[in-house]
């Protein structure tokens, strides 16, 4: 079920945003002693991260992962890697959070992302394993993670990583698939600006592959909370 959060201006979607990680991430630890958390990519996500870093007071067992990376070195100006680096790690207090770069542009995409499945499944129990929570953006088209429209990878059902080409550059990218998205504990998508309205009216629509976003919510029991500025909210 997708549950539609409004939070306000750009600043307030963010802190509400950062506040909900923290809070998986804290309930993590506490049951867990550790927490695993998948970060999305583009530009929104940026404000959040640096009121993450600034809230969350103990990063020690805090596991970050990438929802999705594009293959291009790690300190590219488009590295999801190098804008959690350049947000979150740079204020994050010591210890830092353990973090696992996808190394998409060191090595073929294809076994990157394998080898990044065999990590994330060496460090993570469960089949599929269970992220404590994932962020995730929206495109304008739909897209969420690098999963676009009508890309065959939305009908993969075993595989967690795989390599795709995309269709916002940098084409060549690597992506949690559906099976990963849906197991996890939470979800958050967050999506800002007049622009991602569309996009948020189709995603609460109905499952379709036509736009990807629609289609994290499997059969209706993963906890999704759709995070929206007031311009991009549906009418
Ligand atoms: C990426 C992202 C992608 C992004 C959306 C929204 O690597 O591009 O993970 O899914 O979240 O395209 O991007 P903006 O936040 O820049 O609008």
């Amino acid at each position: 079920m997708i549950q539609l959060t409004v939070a306000g201006d750009a600043e307030a979607t963010a802190r509400t945003t950062a506040e909900r990680i923290a809070a998986a991430i804290a309930d993590a630890r506490e049951e867990r002693g550790a927490a695993h958390v998948s970060l999305a990519g583009g530009r929104t996500p940026a404000r959040t991260y640096r009121i993450l870093a600034r809230i969350v007071n103990d990063w020690s067992d805090v596991h970050l992962w990438f929802g999705d990376e594009r293959c291009v070195p790690l300190e590219d100006p488009d590295s999801n890697h190098r804008l959690v680096a350049e947000t979150l790690l740079a204020g994050a207090s010591q210890p830092p959070p353990l973090v696992h770069p996808v190394l998409g542009a060191e090595e073929d995409p294809a076994a990157a992302a394998a080898a990044y499945e065999v990590e994330l499944r060496a460090a993570l129990p469960g089949n599929p394993p269970q992220l404590d929570v994932a962020l995730l953006g929206l495109g304008e088209d739909g897209h969420t993670a690098s999963l676009f429209p009508n890309d065959p990878v939305l009908e993969e059902q075993e595989r967690l990583c795989l390599s795709v080409h995309g269709t916002k550059p940098p084409f060549e990218r690597i992506t949690f698939t559906l099976p990963l998205l849906r197991a996890a504990r939470k979800l958050v998508v967050l999506a800002e600006g007049a622009g991602k309205a569309w996009a948020i009216q189709q995603m609460i629509g109905g499952p379709t592959t036509r736009i990807p976003a629609s289609m994290l919510d499997g059969s209706g029991d993963v906890d999704i909370e759709l995070i929206v500025d007031h311009t991009a909210a549906p009418s």
